[in-house]
This record gives C-alpha cells, structure tokens and sequence, in this order.
C-alpha cells in the first residue's frame, strides 16, 4: 500500500490549476442513463471515485470514452457516454459499497426503464448515511420500492408522474436523484427544501442542455417538467470548491501564497468569510484567486459546518487542521455527519490540543505541530492531515493514501510544484 511522505515547515508559493469538481462530475454520469444519444463532458478529473462510477455506468451498457485528460497537463479529460440501449438495471453491492454516489444511478434508470435494482450502501466512515430521502422521494412520483436481500427493488411501469417533493431535511443525493428522475415523469414536479450546491446547480444545467425544464436551480423549490425524452449534449463540470478551498487553507497553514487557477469566489463565499476572520487574505484575480496568509499567525474563529450556502462539511477536517495552528481557541460544530471527527485522534498525534463535546469540537491552537506516522478514514480527513503534515516540523508519513486517490487529483505534483517536499512511495510490508 502506498504512504505519503512530508517534509513539513515550507510556505507554498506559486500556482495551482484547480480541477473539475467529483461531487459535479459523477451525478453528471448518471445523468447520461437519462438518453440514448452521447453525453459529452469535459473538465473530468482523473480520479477512483470516477472510475468506480464509468465501471458501474459500463456493467449498465454505457459505453465510455476518455479523452485527454491530467496526465498530459491538460484541463481535465473529456469524457462521453451513451446509453444506446440498457443492458441491466442492477447496480450490484461490490460497486456500490465502494462508492455511495453509486446511488445516484436509481432515479435515471427508474426514470428511463420503469425498473431499478441497487443494492443498498451500507454505513460509511463518516455516518450511518441513510437514503430513505431518495426512496420517499421517489415513492412520491409514484415509484414502488421494496427493500430485499440488501437491495432497493423499485418499479414504476407505467412511468414516473410529477408530484410536490417536499425533503423534510436537505440533501445534496437525494435532490439530484429527484431532479433527474423529474425530467422523464409526466407533469411537474416541485422540489422543496432542495438542496442549493453549485454541483446541484451544475447538474440542473447540463440536464437543461439535454431537453429537461427546469426552474429555481439554487433555490430551495426547484420545478421540472418532465419531457418525453432528452437528448444528447455537451459540458463542462464546474471547479471544485472543496479542492479549492483545501488549497486555500494549504497556503494558510504554510505561511505560503498560492494563486488557484478557477477558483470560484462565488461558491465559496461563507469559507472566505472564514478565512477572512482568521487573518487569511483572499483576492480574486481574473484568473482564479489569490490566497496568502496576511501576518504572522492565523487566529482562532468558530465555524459551524451548514448546507449550502453554509460552511461545507468537506471543508470541516482541512479547516480543524488550520485552527490546530492558530493563535487562540476555535470551536467547530460539525451538523451534517455525526461521526465527521475521526482526524481528531490522528492530528492530536501531531500535537494538535482538540476536545471534542458531542458534535462540536474546541481547537486550542499551537505553535507548532510535529511529523508523525498517521492514517485516516476518509477523504476529507486524509487532506487534512497533509495539510498538518505540510506545516509540522519534522517528517510526516500518510497510510492509506487511496482515500486521497478518490477526491483529489494529482495531488502530490500539485503541491511539490509550489515547493512543498511531499512524495509518495510503496510501505514495506
Ligand atoms: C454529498 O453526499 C457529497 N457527496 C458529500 O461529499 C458531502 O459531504 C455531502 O453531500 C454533504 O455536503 C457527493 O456529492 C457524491 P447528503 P450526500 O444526502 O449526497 C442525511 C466528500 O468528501 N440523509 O446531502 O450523500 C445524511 O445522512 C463527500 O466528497 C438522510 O438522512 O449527502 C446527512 O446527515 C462525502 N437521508 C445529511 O442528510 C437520506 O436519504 C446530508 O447528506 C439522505 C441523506
């Protein structure tokens, strides 16, 4: 299994391309179950959790090509798909427990097929993460759904009907899972309490480019007309906030200042004001924006991660990370997940001062954190403990680097190119 190695205590200083945002990218790949024609998306980036979905996407019928991509320092890869005909409505348990987004290809196949089979996901790291919001949801645009042997059984022959969807709590999966299964229902649909996230949005634009009425995309009512049918079409996934705003606290952490080619100021707008607090300056550039520590240490502020246009839960851990260093105390309540605090332990390795109180956590800062051996349970988490790694004195040595692989491309080369000493290699067993 690989490791990555840090040598921490180096300001980053230069420029970041930030890549296409995952969570856009692979309800954008369901979305290509909704036609027969070929769906075109650029601005794909290179990661496990897009090679779970095109594997899951290709044992349906889809066929997939990739085009280009990170490797040869291009934006993105370009990649089309085309569900010309269905070849199984069975999303099987080994693809789905990899990936829970693997969800999201229940309410197209419904939508286009009458018939979906996905096996259930399971808990995860962060949470129990339930989707009884997708299945209600569904079951409101007159969906049957029985639940058997570990699989979401649902059947709608005679097609999906418009109806008001009113979500009792807000979820980024199960409003796109609606809003894709809403454009092929006959009549409308009203989506409440809907989630607002720009990868929400980003879906809702490219669904309007193949034939879909939508209206109210980042609101919380959004109203589809279903269609008789969509067609193909062409699109770019949106920037990654989350990748964003994890090199912005990367600069932060290390002193540093880091240009981050398309970043969106606009999607990040409670994190900036985050940042702000803390002492961190952020500008935008015509070209991105423009991330630096503004002097000497970052100070302690409160955050409370919300849906969107909230503190993102993805950025929860990066965040906890930069207030380990901060001159003060900060409180972080994290409302999304409720077991989103696994880095806690790993970054007190590292000499972070962390007590946490059920779902809150008091970040006492330090001024300084060491290298040590760590690993972590998941994405968001393993980042944060590069970013520890990254100002830490000493060496710091990551296990269990294929969460990193699911979220965040190129990582590494990223990083070093803004004279960050950071490498991977093979542990020894
Ligand atoms: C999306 O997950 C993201 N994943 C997550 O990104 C992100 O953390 C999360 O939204 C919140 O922003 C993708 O987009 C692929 P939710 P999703 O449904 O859609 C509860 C990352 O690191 N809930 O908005 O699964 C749920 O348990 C990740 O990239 C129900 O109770 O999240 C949670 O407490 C991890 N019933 C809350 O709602 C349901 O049916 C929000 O979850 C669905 C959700």
């Amino acid at each position: 299994m690989d490791q990555i190695v840090i040598q921490g205590g180096r300001p980053l200083k230069g420029e970041i391309t930030i890549s296409g945002a995952k969570n856009a990218a692979l309800p954008l790949m369901a979305a290509s179950l909704l036609t027969d024609e070929t769906l075109s998306l650029s601005n794909v980036p290179h990661l496990a959790d897009i090679s779970t979905m095109a594997r899951l996407l290709a044992q349906h019928g889809v066929s997939l090509h990739m085009n280009g991509g990170a490797e040869n320092g291009s934006n993105g890869g370009v990649l089309e798909l085309r569900a010309g005909t269905i070849s199984s409505v069975v999303a099987p348990y080994d693809l789905v427990r990899k990936m829970r987004a693997s969800v999201l290809v229940l309410g197209p196949l419904l939508a286009r097929m009458g018939e979906a089979k996905v096996s259930l996901p399971g808990g995860c790291a962060i949470g129990t993460r339930p989707v009884d919001l997708h299945l209600k949801g569904l079951e409101l645009l007159g969906a049957e759904i029985a639940l058997e042997e570990g699989y979401i059984h649902a059947s709608a022959p005679g097609g999906l009907t418009g109806a008001a969807v009113v979500f009792p709590k807000i979820s980024v999966g199960a409003t796109e899972n609606l809003l894709m299964a809403a454009c092929l229902a006959k009549g409308e649909t009203q989506l409440v309490n809907a989630a607002r996230e720009p990868e929400v949005v980003d879906l809702g634009e490219c669904l309007i480019k193949m034939g879909a009425e939508i209206e109210g995309l980042g609101s919380d009512r959004i109203t589809v007309r279903g269609v008789e049918r969509l067609k193909g079409a062409s699109h770019a996934v949106v920037a990654d906030r989350i990748e964003t705003g994890t090199y912005a606290m990367a600069a932060a952490i290390t002193d540093g200042e880091l240009d981050l080619i398309g970043g969106r100021a606009d999607h990040l707008a409670a994190v900036i004001e985050i940042l702000n607090e803390a002492g961190v300056s952020v500008q935008e550039t015509n070209r991105g924006l423009k991330v630096s520590r503004a002097n000497g240490r970052v100070t302690g502020v409160d955050v409370m991660t919300e849906p969107y246009p909230g503190f993102p839960t993805d950025l929860q851990a990066q965040t906890m990370a930069l207030m380990s260093t901060a001159d003060g105390a900060s409180m972080i309540t994290e409302s999304i997940f409720e077991n989103r605090f696994m880095h806690v332990p790993e970054l007190s390795r590292m000499g972070a001062n962390v007590n946490v109180h059920g779902a809150s956590a008091m970040v006492r800062g330090q001024e300084r954190l060491t290298g040590a051996e760590v690993m972590a349970t998941d994405l968001r988490a393993s980042v944060s403990l590069v970013l520890a790694g990254l100002a830490a004195e000493g060496e710091t040595v990551l296990n269990r680097v294929y969460h990193l692989d699911r979220g965040y491309e190129r990582l590494e080369q990223k990083l070093a190119a803004c004279g960050a000493s950071i490498t991977r290699r093979r542990a020894a067993e």
